[in-house]
C-alpha cells in the first residue's frame, strides 16, 4: 500500500451467497468490527440483498456495492439491472468483469468496457477485475494480458474519471482455490496493471489509482500481500462471508 498517494480499499465480494436476512445479520456483525478502519470498506452483495444491506449499513463506514451492472440504460433486457437502478437503491460501487462472469456468462473485454462506462455515467464506482489463467501465465502472457484487459476496460474513460475507478488484479488460478499468489506475484501483477494505466494516462494518474489484489486473500495472508507497494487493498470472496476474518483483513489494511 502507498496510503499517502492512494486510497486503500477492502471490498467483499459475496458472490451468490446470503439471503436478505442473512445479509442484514452479517453486516450487523461486521459493523462494530470494522468501525475504526482507516481504509474504505465495501461489501458487494447480490442484487436482491441490496435493500437490506443498504439499510443495515446506514450510519456505518460500510459502503455497499453490486456484483454486476448492465450496460444499457433501460429496455428489453429481461433479468438485467441498470446502473441508475443500482444508484437509486443506494449502491456506490460495482464489480465489473469478474472472471466468473467472463467464464460462465460470456462477458468480454468489450462488454466490461461498456459496463464501466455505464457505471461511471450513473455515478457508480467500478471495481474492474482483470487476471490471467494458469495456462496464460505458464505461456508467459501475464503482462501482455493484464495490460490488454486493463486498457480495453478503460476505452473511452477520461483521465478525470480514474479517481472513481478501482482495478482488481485477480489471477484466475487463485480465485476460490485456496491458492494465493505470493506477495511478490501479487505485487508484480498489480504493477503490470499500474504500468498499463501509466501508458494510457501518465504517471500521476497511475500513481493515484487504487489497484486491489484478489484471489484467496484471507485473514492469514492479508498483511503480507498488503505490505507490497502496488497492493492497495483486496477484493475478498470467501473470507468476506465471515465477519471476524473480514475484519482482520480490514485491520491489516488500516495499519
Ligand atoms: P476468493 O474470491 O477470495 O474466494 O478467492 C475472490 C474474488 O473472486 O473476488
Amino acid at each position: 500500500m502507498k496510503k499517502d498517494v492512494r486510497k486503500a480499499v477492502i471490498a467483499g465480494n459475496w458472490k451468490m451467497n446470503k439471503t436478505p436476512s442473512e445479509a442484514k445479520a452479517l453486516i450487523e456483525e461486521m459493523k462494530p468490527l470494522v468501525k475504526d478502519a482507516t481504509c474504505d470498506v465495501v461489501l458487494c452483495v447480490p442484487f436482491v440483498d441490496i435493500y437490506a444491506a443498504v439499510e443495515a449499513a446506514k450510519g456505518s463506514n460500510i459502503k455497499i456495492g453490486a456484483e454486476n451492472v448492465h450496460f444499457k440504460e433501460s429496455g428489453a433486457y429481461t433479468g438485467e439491472v441498470s446502473a441508475d437502478m443500482l444508484k437509486e437503491a443506494g449502491v456506490e460501487y460495482v464489480v465489473i468483469g469478474h472472471s466468473e462472469r467472463r467464464t460462465y456468462f460470456a462477458e468480454t473485454d468489450q462488454t466490461v468496457n461498456l459496463r464501466t462506462l455505464a457505471a461511471l455515467k450513473a455515478g457508480l464506482k467500478p471495481i474492474i477485475c482483470v487476471g490471467e489463467t494458469l495456462e496464460q501465465r505458464e505461456l508467459g502472457y501475464t503482462e501482455t494480458l493484464l495490460k490488454f484487459q486493463t486498457k480495453m476496460a478503460l476505452t473511452n474513460v477520461p483521465a478525470e474519471a480514474m479517481k472513481d475507478i478501482i482495478i482488481a488484479y485477480e489471477p484466475v488460478w487463485a480465485i476460490g482455490t485456496g491458492v494465493t499468489a505470493t506477495d511478490d506475484q501479487a505485487d508484480e501483477g498489480n504493477g503490470f496493471v499500474r504500468a498499463a494505466i501509466e501508458e494510457k494516462y501518465g504517471k500521476d494518474v497511475a500513481e493515484a489509482t487504487t489497484v486491489q489484489y484478489g484471489g484467496s486473500m484471507n485473514a492469514g495472508n492479508a498483511e503480507g500481500l498488503l505490505s507490497k507497494v502496488n497492493v492497495d487493498g483486496g477484493l475478498i470472496g470467501g473470507a468476506s462471508l465471515k465477519a471476524p476474518d473480514f475484519a482482520t483483513i480490514v485491520a491489516a489494511a488500516s495499519k
